[in-house]
């Protein structure tokens, strides 16, 4: 069982430093008493889709120790366990795999290794995939709440046939787990019908929202992450600082939305990238509708600055910047040998802050506007933290800016158009 004493985080925080100007934080001031009653609201949960708000404490006991239990049982049974999904079904998984700290609270030992299928629909990858997978033991996780989308479904086809060939049908069946609705859809009807393994991904919680549930936590477990600490850290967002803190990012977000169509995500450690993915996710589909919202793009730093840099310097200046810096990185190098000069014992982390502060300077002068989030180190803790308080901010701006935050009709339009084209329409 996973249960890991985290207790040297308890006390660590996201910290948010602005640098946006005094019309932003003055625009921003006039939208506090609206955003208090957006998340008093939110909290309220009278709204459809709020079931994720506060989440971390209502989770039941009951159902955690049964993706505990389950995650070893497929632990034990498969060196690669394959979850199979799309957008909030994959996103929030493959960013804590990233992102969390291995020695401080993933138990690898014994653990498969967690891969992905169902998010594109290239054959290239998949038969990748399946010559990786194919000669040692496999468990499917398939996750879908609608229970239809045409990637997973399709991924999910390839699976089981391979399982199936595999294995024989009868155990086939045993090794795939699933997560969808507890009543509505098709991957539901095929669970009873099969007997599959099924957790449930309450009515109540879209697919963007439900990382802390079994959506995320059953892959992490399976993977060995210690996902108490995770809900401990989204547990400790809620606390009245940090929510404080969320509610202002979205007052801010909300007047520079006003001024800006672009929102670059910065991150400054590849372990923060597929974290960031999932924010474009989150922002992108939340807010993106009815005219408004600014477009989420993620920037890999150094390695952007060397192209779209030229860009944020001196093009057009339709963009604001949200930093996303590690405060306390894992692991460090320092710099050595003959030829080190004056760069002799420094260490990666200097020279990463020395990127920060150098890329903030030149954007400062230019008067684009800036925004630091400071993630205090790549623990299981902080990123549960990362992701309640991101969720509460997201759903707050898009409730101020007056959009419907947790419905996606811009997505089902393109679902649509592939159906119809596959029907020949
Ligand atoms: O946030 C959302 O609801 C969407 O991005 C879904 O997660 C995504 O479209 C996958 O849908 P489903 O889980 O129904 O297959």
């Amino acid at each position: 069982m996973n249960n890991f004493d985290n207790l040297d985080n308890r006390n660590k925080r996201i910290e948010i430093v602005y640098e946006t100007g005094e019309d932003v934080l003055s625009e921003a001031e006039t939208l506090e008493a609206a955003a208090a009653e957006k998340v008093a609201a939110l909290y309220r949960r009278d709204m459809p889709f709020t079931g994720w708000v506060d989440w971390a404490n209502r989770f039941p006991e009951d159902a955690l120790e049964d993706i505990l239990k389950t995650a070893d049982e497929i632990a034990a049974r498969c060196k690669y366990f394959v979850v199979i999904g799309i957008g909030g079904s994959y996103l929030g998984a493959k960013a804590a795999l990233s992102f969390i700290d291995r020695a401080d609270s993933v138990r690898a030992d014994g653990r498969p290794e967690v891969v992905f299928a169902g998010f594109n629909l290239s054959g290239t990858y998949h038969a990748n995939l399946i010559d990786k997978i194919k000669d040692e033991d496999i468990c499917l996780l398939i996750i879908s709440k609608s229970g239809g989308t045409l990637e997973p479904s399709v991924a999910f086809l390839t699976l089981k046939k391979l399982l199936t060939e595999k294995y024989g049908h009868a155990e086939a069946l045993s090794r795939i787990y699933a997560v969808t609705d507890a009543e509505s859809g098709k991957l539901r009807t095929e669970a009873q019908a099969n007997g599959y393994k099924a957790f449930v991904l309450p009515s109540d919680i879209g697919g963007r929202f439900s990382v802390l549930t079994p959506v995320g936590l059953l892959p992490l477990a399976a993977a060995g992450v210690d996902v108490r600490a995770i809900l401990a850290g989204a547990r400790s967002a809620g606390a009245d600082d940090i929510l404080a803190s969320a509610k202002r990012l979205a007052c801010v977000r909300t007047a520079l939305e006003k001024q800006k169509s672009v929102e670059t995500f910065c991150f400054f450690d590849p372990s923060v990238e597929d974290f960031t993915a999932w924010l474009l996710q989150l922002f992108g589909e939340s807010e993106g509708k009815g005219g408004r919202g600014v477009l989420p793009v993620g920037v890999g730093v150094s390695r952007d600055l060397h192209s779209l840099g030229q860009f944020f310097q001196d093009g057009k200046q339709i963009f604001y910047e949200t930093l996303l810096f590690v405060t306390e990185p894992t692991r460090d190098v320092k710099i050595g040998g003959e030829d080190a000069g004056d760069y002799a014992g420094r260490a990666y982390s200097e020279f990463n802050r020395a990127v920060l502060e150098g890329m903030a300077k030149a954007h400062r002068a230019v008067s684009v506007p800036i925004i630091r989030v400071y993630i205090p180190d790549n623990s299981a803790y902080s990123f549960g933290q990362l992701v309640y308080f991101f969720e509460l901010t997201c759903a707050a701006t898009g409730l101020l800016m007056g959009v419907n935050p947790f419905d996606q009709p811009g997505v089902e339009a393109y679902k649509k158009g592939m159906l119809d084209y596959l029907a020949g329409q």
